[in-house]
């Protein structure tokens, strides 16, 4: 699931997620969490939340520092993961396997990109480290590439096409046209959306946002409420080899909010 903005997509994923894991036949599912609270960072009793509303795992990126108290919580679950190239003495890790519905192991690796965002370590420099790692734990690999740049984002996902099952984007909030298959087996999509409000300038309200790039002058977000959808990617694949076999895009159009 895209990137879940505020409230809004919170509560939109607790009253939905567990009858569309059941209606799509979702064996596993990821979530990206960054903006949960209030649209920037994640609080562990957010975190807790979407993992109730039936995610498997959540994945972070560039606002995951933003809660303090995110920190400790990190560095006891392995449910919730940030990006792996963040400073290595940082709490939590940028790798985690569970188990699907159906009894496979799934491996998600979380990293940021390197372009228009601060990231002490390229992506590059450990990706290659890091996947086999997640090969030699799981059969299915979901690599959560969450990035600015859609050069960089579709260059992740020829890099590692045929070594993992699927890299798909997340971080603009503008979900894309460009779900594939990738010649070795592996699903990409160079970002997966937004599940909050899209009556909104990716999640904030939209005056605010205008005021602020038309005067320049500093302002106080604050999440947007219509127009809420569920967004996401959907994505079939080979138990045993791990091959992607469908990917495409998912939304569900919830209404004002
Ligand atoms: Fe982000």
């Amino acid at each position: 699931m895209g990137d879940v903005f505020g409230g809004v997509g919170r509560r939109a994923l607790e009253e939905h997620l567990a009858r569309l894991r059941d209606e799509l036949g979702v064996d596993f599912c990821v979530v990206n969490g960054e903006n949960a609270a209030d649209g920037r960072g994640i609080t562990p009793k957010l975190a807790d939340k979407i993992l109730a509303a039936g995610a498997d795992v959540i994945t972070l990126g560039n606002h995951t520092w933003a809660r303090r108290e995110l920190a400790p919580y990190l560095a006891g679950t392995e449910r919730v993961i940030r990006p792996a190239n963040f400073v290595r003495s940082a709490p939590g890790t940028g790798l985690a396997v569970a188990p699907a519905r159906d009894g496979t192991q799934v491996a998600v690796i979380n990293l940021m990109g390197s372009l228009f965002l601060d990231v002490p370590h390229s992506p590059w420099e450990l990706v290659d480290e890091l996947v086999e790692e997640a090969r030699r734990r799981a059969p299915v690999v979901v690599v959560d590439m969450h990035g600015e740049a859609t050069s960089e984002k579709v260059a992740m996902a020829f890099w590692l096409d045929g070594r993992v099952t699927a890299v798909i984007g997340t971080h603009t909030h503008v979900q894309t046209n460009d779900a594939r298959i990738l010649a070795g087996g592996t699903a990409a999509l160079t970002d997966a959306g937004m599940t909050g409000p899209h009556d909104s300038v990716i999640g904030v309200k939209t005056e605010l946002i205008l005021s602020r790039l038309r005067t320049g002058m500093p302002v106080r977000f604050e999440p947007a409420s219509g127009d809420v959808r569920i967004e996401g990617a959907l994505v079939e694949c080979d138990p045993a080899t791990g091959r992607a076999t469908s990917c495409e895009t998912f939304r569900l159009a919830l209404g004002a909010g």
